[in-house]
């Protein structure tokens, strides 16, 4: 069987660093009310003229670099964002023309907070199916550009970001043993649109618009959803908890990775959290995550790794990967 093995990783942030004492000059907020709801202290925002592909574009390269690979081997860019550069054309062939790419197939996806695990299961569909081998998959944001300067509510929790994979396709013997993505599991229910919306965009208002959210209702549906397609990914796959070496949970709260972490009955010292220093950098924040636990020693090629996230639609869910 076809397995999609990550041969590289890489990220990237911003120069400026804010701090939660910085968005208390802006809004009637403290660092104390930021830390004690959502464990942020500081999040990265990118420099007037720096675009979403920008940001894409570096942590790609470093991804690249580190697989070893010519980048003209790279058949697939598969890159997730909410804040695309421009309505059109997809951010993801803005990255292929600044990387020298010519070849292969280019496109976004768009799912929120969960996109990266959209895109890393649609790229593992495109190798398994055997059309592609060698797969660029990034989840890149500039959400500093749709939020709401002005409401305390949402202004503090986001952060600007990029991190990125590549796939490559191997032969696995179709056991849990193998390399690479194991599973992928991905849900949606657009009913619970109002809670979590950006009011512009080109159809509707023809303006980008703000990010809106109903934070505590967003809150309680996460925690309560996530855990469920987690047990469900591992239980098709029968891959007890204790199995798990990692798990690495969109950052978007540490109040909702702790509740989370406690429903699956997972150790805190397993849990990879970022959301301390990047804030929630939406589709990026997971390969930002990843990338400070592949540098910093922690995840282990052979190691297995669980990844969730949910997000704007609702979207959610898991990836299985032994890295
Ligand atoms: N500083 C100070 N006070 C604030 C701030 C702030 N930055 N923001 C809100 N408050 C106030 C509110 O006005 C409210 O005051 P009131 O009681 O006088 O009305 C009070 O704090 C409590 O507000 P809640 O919204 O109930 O606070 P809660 O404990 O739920 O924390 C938070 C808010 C951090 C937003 C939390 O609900 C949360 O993290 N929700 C989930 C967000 C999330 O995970 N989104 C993920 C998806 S993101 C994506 O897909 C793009």
């Amino acid at each position: 069987m076809i397995r999609s093995v990550i041969r590289g990783i890489g990220s990237y942030l911003p120069d400026e660093v804010i701090t939660n004492a910085d968005l208390a000059k802006v809004v009637d907020t403290s660092d104390d009310w930021i830390r004690e709801r959502t464990g942020i202290t500081q999040r990265y925002r990118a420099a007037p003229g720096q675009m979403t592909s920008d940001l894409a574009t570096e942590a790609a390269r470093r991804a690249i670099d580190n697989a070893g690979f010519d980048p003209d081997t790279i058949d697939l860019i598969v890159l997730s964002t909410s804040t695309p550069d421009y309505t059109f054309p997809a951010t993801a062939t803005t990255v292929q023309a600044n990387l020298g790419i010519t070849g292969g197939a280019a496109f976004d996806v768009q799912a929120v907070c969960t996109g990266f695990v959209y895109a890393l299961a649609i790229a593992d569909n495109f190798i398994k199916a055997g059309t592609h081998s060698r797969v660029l998959v990034i989840g890149a944001e500039t959400y500093s550009r749709i939020l709401d300067w002005n409401d305390r509510n949402t202004c503090v929790l986001f952060g600007d970001g990029a991190g990125a994979v590549v796939l490559e396709a191997e032969q696995g013997d179709g056991t849990i043993a193998d390399r690479g993505i194991l599973a992928t599991r991905l849900r949606s229910d657009g009913r619970h649109k109002s809670r979590l919306y950006v009011d512009g965009g080109p159809s509707s208002t023809q303006t980008v618009g703000h990010l809106r959210m109903e934070g505590n209702q967003v809150f309680k549906l996460a925690v309560g959803m996530v855990p469920q397609v987690l047990h469900e990914i591992l239980d098709d796959n029968n891959v007890p908890m204790s199995d798990i070496d990692w798990f690495v949970p969109h950052q978007a709260n540490k109040r909702i990775i702790d509740a989370t972490e406690q429903k699956l009955g997972i150790g805190p010292e397993k849990v990879v959290l970022t959301v301390d220093l990047h804030a929630n950098t939406s589709s990026a924040s997971i390969p930002l995550a990843l990338d400070v636990a592949v540098k910093d020693g922690r995840i282990k090629p052979g190691h297995l790794v669980l990844l969730e996230a949910m997000g704007g639609g609702f979207t959610w869910g898991a990836a299985l990967v032994r890295w």
